[in-house]
């Protein structure tokens, strides 16, 4: 058997165009360069874990909490799951209506494997969130991708989702995928916009599914909407987690939420739960961590307003300066920690997002992500959890690489 037999069809056409410069910046490293990245969200480089939640953690091992836990997840933890949308937005779900997972990634993964037979088809909207083609892929399934609005803050426009579905007419999308705040763009979506997109999925029978991960890091006075709240008698699905809202990315929970009653948001909750099964158990000490991250309200809300702060702060200077470069234009982020600046390469001797990329890290050392790798070609994704220096200086960076290309 060659190697081309030896492996997968699916699983070599995977890849995360997050990471993809990866080796050549370790080389570079390793030669003595000194790279500035900018293309991992990645909260934990940036920020300590609230002292609370890692004590938990801690305790929870000394405690002798390190077997395996039920598949659904810690009943307790799965309780103050629903007693934190309970709080924040007044949605009620029992408890019994949660699956704890190892981070959204995973959820995304059941998720696919639960709707997904080969050929199926599932709407996201683009630029997304690299992981969700990739599980969809693995599943075998076709993405309808309809384009976000750049030129309305990045909001869903239903004209292009009703042009996209028109364009796989004769294919029923299992699910739509929705994301707010949205990774790449840092939109907060309108709840009008999403209304109405809900509507949309409930005349073609898909299933709503709504990834909140980033539902606290909002800012600039922009209103979150959960789906939670507009999708009430239609089947949906919720997702959050610890990794951004609690900046624990390491720790790897992630909320997979059936709040309505109707046969296929239940079905699908069965089919999580076998999967569940399947892998046995989340991270046990993690689940203790995240109890207590839950319970303490106070310390959460304290430890998140600074950082939401600097965030914003951050962000708006990365949108300043990117749109002072004269090659570049950003949309003003009000959600997440990312900013996505389409390249204006009327002005530049330079034939695309991946080649832009790829010159930037090896010229200026500047390491980040190429739209085309969220689905969007044209653009460029800068994280926006480093200092104001470190934004000043990779934008700095990434201007004098524009002067250097000028046509
Ligand atoms: C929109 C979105 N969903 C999910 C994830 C993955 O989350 P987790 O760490 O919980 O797997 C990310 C990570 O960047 C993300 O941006």
């Amino acid at each position: 058997m060659d190697n081309e037999q030896f492996i997968s069809n699916v699983g070599s056409n995977i890849e995360n165009p997050i990471l993809e410069q990866g080796r050549m910046a370790r080389d570079m490293e390793k030669h003595g360069s000194k790279l500035i990245k900018i293309n991992i969200g990645d909260p934990g480089m940036y920020f300590k874990m609230q002292k609370n939640v890692l004590w938990a953690f801690k305790k929870a091992i000394d405690d002798g909490h390190t077997n395996y836990l039920e598949e659904q997840g810690l009943q307790e933890l799965r309780e103050a799951v629903s007693k934190r949308y309970k709080d924040m937005y007044n949605i009620e779900f029992s408890g019994d209506n949660v699956v704890i997972t190892q981070g959204v990634s995973e959820a995304l993964s059941f998720m696919n494997q639960a709707m997904i037979n080969e050929n199926d088809s599932a709407v996201i909207f683009r630029p997304f969130f690299t992981e969700y083609l990739a599980y969809l892929k693995l599943s075998g399934g076709v993405a309808i991708l309809p384009s976000l609005d750049e030129g309305n803050n990045w909001d869903i426009n239903i004209t292009e989702l009703e042009k996209a579905l028109k364009a796989h007419k004769g294919r029923k999308p299992k699910y739509m995928l929705i994301t707010n705040p949205n990774n790449p763009t840092g939109t907060v979506l309108s709840e009008k916009a999403m209304r109405k997109a809900i509507e949309v999925a409930k005349d073609n029978d898909m299933f709503v599914v709504s990834d909140e991960v980033y539902d606290e890091l909002v800012y600039n006075g922009a209103g979150f909407t959960s789906v939670g709240n507009i999708a009430t008698g239609i089947p949906h699905m919720l997702l959050n987690g610890a990794s951004k809202n609690y900046m624990a990315t390491g720790m790897r929970i992630g909320f997979a939420i059936f709040p309505e009653d109707d046969a296929k948001t239940q079905s699908l909750k069965e089919v999580f739960l076998g999967l569940a099964g399947a892998r046995l158990s989340a991270n046990t000490p993690s689940q203790y961590a995240m109890l207590e991250g839950l319970h303490n309200k106070a310390k959460h809300e304290e430890f998140m307003r600074v950082k939401i702060a600097q965030i914003a702060k951050q962000s708006a200077l990365a949108a300043k300066l990117i749109n002072d470069t004269g090659f570049l234009t950003a949309v003003q982020p009000n959600g997440a920690f990312y900013i996505f600046a389409r390249i204006h390469f009327d002005k530049l001797n330079i034939a695309n997002d991946k080649e832009f990329a790829e010159l930037l890290l090896r010229e200026q050392k500047v390491q980040l992500t190429r739209g085309s790798g969220f689905g969007m070609p044209g653009f460029i994704r800068i994280v926006t959890l480093p200092s104001e220096a470190v934004i000043t200086e990779s934008i700095a960076r990434i201007k004098k690489f524009c002067e250097a290309h000028q046509r």
